[in-house]
């Protein structure tokens, strides 16, 4: 590892993947007591991506991360440290970000997930923000992935409709120059650390058939109290981060909030002052992918031209926890470096499985007839490679 310690982190690469299958609002209808109109209104989801059998959150990790790489110049191996946010990995042990080092070809970085919900991709782009600035590494890998879909109760509307599946990182290299994040906040709220949870699976509550029976290897949530942190606390957390940067949030050209709730986006732009075209939306599309939702919405960002060199940006979450973090982005790199993704097709990525082991079937009862169906492109693929 470098000792030469850099003043700056510069994001170099961005990268994203969403898997084909696609849950619309009107295929909830048919699952649980709700509406096209209720989910639309009361979130502002249309459609969440949902993950095939054959895909994991490594996989969709790895995916994003080669992309991430490939829009940095760089090659698998230039990368030092693999940072991953999940809360869904593949398995307790190891962790998943140890899959995606082998997955992607990668042989001297040291990899470990971040466990922070929601926020987890902000936290640990401030630990490979930290490992650079004290010249611990020179190049850090840093991806939030989720495969939610999974861990979802398809008989409980107030949580089922809101949460899906998708990857996005970044690749962080040192520099000398100005740029990069500038201020980060991150706060933790333990008093509302039942508020969004899953019971059982851990060493409280080891899976068992009475944990099955009762359902408690689902997400639960409060989401009237979590709604309330969020609002209560985005807006501050992302303020908090630009004052940090020593800037105004006049000064900022893009925020890029959690995608959880359009209200909750529109009440974050109301608390700082701002109009909803400085917020960057997509979680109609997506709906709540956890910590891919920041890195899957900065790549989608750049991609679409809303993010230009000299751009100041925020990105601010919330989560169980509860969390929350933030940072103020000086963004240097050319937007036009994204269509070098294209180069990376997922079906060349694959993540080693078990030798002598099989995991049961991973999807959901409710998803199987969803997932039968001939999917969607990815987001920015072509829709004949996709299906070839
Ligand atoms: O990444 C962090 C993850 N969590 C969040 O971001 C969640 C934050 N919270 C929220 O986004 C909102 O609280 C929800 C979208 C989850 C719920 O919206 P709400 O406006 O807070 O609704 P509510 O929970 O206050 O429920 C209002 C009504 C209730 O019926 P009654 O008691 O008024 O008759 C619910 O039972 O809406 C009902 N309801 C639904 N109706 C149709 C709850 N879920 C649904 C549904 N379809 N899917």
């Amino acid at each position: 590892m470098s000792t030469h310690a850099s003043p700056y982190a510069h994001i170099v690469g961005w990268g994203r993947y969403a898997p084909a299958g696609v849950l619309t609002n009107a295929d909830l209808e048919k699952m649980v007591d709700t509406s096209d109109e209720w989910i639309r209104t009361r979130t502002g989801i249309r459609e969440r991506r949902v993950a095939a059998a054959h895909e994991t959150t490594a996989s969709m990790a790895a995916v994003a991360a080669r992309r991430a790489i490939a829009v940095a110049g760089l090659q698998p191996n230039d990368i030092d440290v693999i940072l991953l946010a999940t809360l869904s990995p593949d398995y307790w042990m190891p962790s998943t970000a140890a899959l995606v080092k082998e997955a992607i070809g990668n042989t001297k970085a040291f990899a470990m997930d971040v466990a922070a919900a929601c926020s987890g991709f902000v936290y640990a782009y401030s630990v490979g923000q930290a490992y650079i600035t004290s010249g611990m590494a020179r190049n850090v890998l840093v991806i939030g992935a989720e495969l939610l879909t999974r861990f979802l109760d398809y008989t409980d509307r107030s949580t089922c409709i809101l949460f899906g599946d998708g990857a996005g990182a970044i690749v962080l290299s040192a520099a000398d120059t100005p740029g990069g994040g500038l201020g980060f906040e991150l706060t933790t709220e333990p008093s509302g650390a039942y508020m969004i949870w899953l019971p059982a699976g851990g060493a409280k509550s080891p899976p068992s058939q009475a944990t099955v029976e009762r359902g408690e290897h689902y997400i639960r949530m409060d989401g009237t109290q979590t709604y309330r942190f969020a609002t209560r606390t985005l807006a501050s957390t992302a303020l908090a981060a630009v004052a940090k940067a020593g800037l105004e949030p006049a000064d900022i050209d893009l925020f890029i909030p959690h995608q959880a709730n359009i209200r909750i986006i529109q009440s974050v732009a109301d608390g700082l002052g701002l109009s909803m075209d400085k917020m960057f939306v997509n979680l109609d599309r997506y709906g709540n992918t956890s910590a891919a939702s920041i890195p899957i919405a900065l790549a989608e960002a750049v991609d679409s031209g809303r993010v230009k060199i000299g751009d100041k940006l925020v990105i601010v979450a919330f989560g169980a926890g509860y969390t929350s973090g933030a940072a103020a982005i000086s963004w240097t790199a050319d937007p036009a470096r994204g269509a070098l993704a294209e180069s990376i097709r997922p079906e060349e990525i694959t993540v080693r499985p078990p030798l002598d082991w099989e995991p049961v079937d991973p999807i959901p009862a409710a998803l199987v007839e969803i997932l039968a169906r001939p999917g969607s492109p990815e987001p920015g693929a072509k829709a004949a490679e996709v299906h070839a």
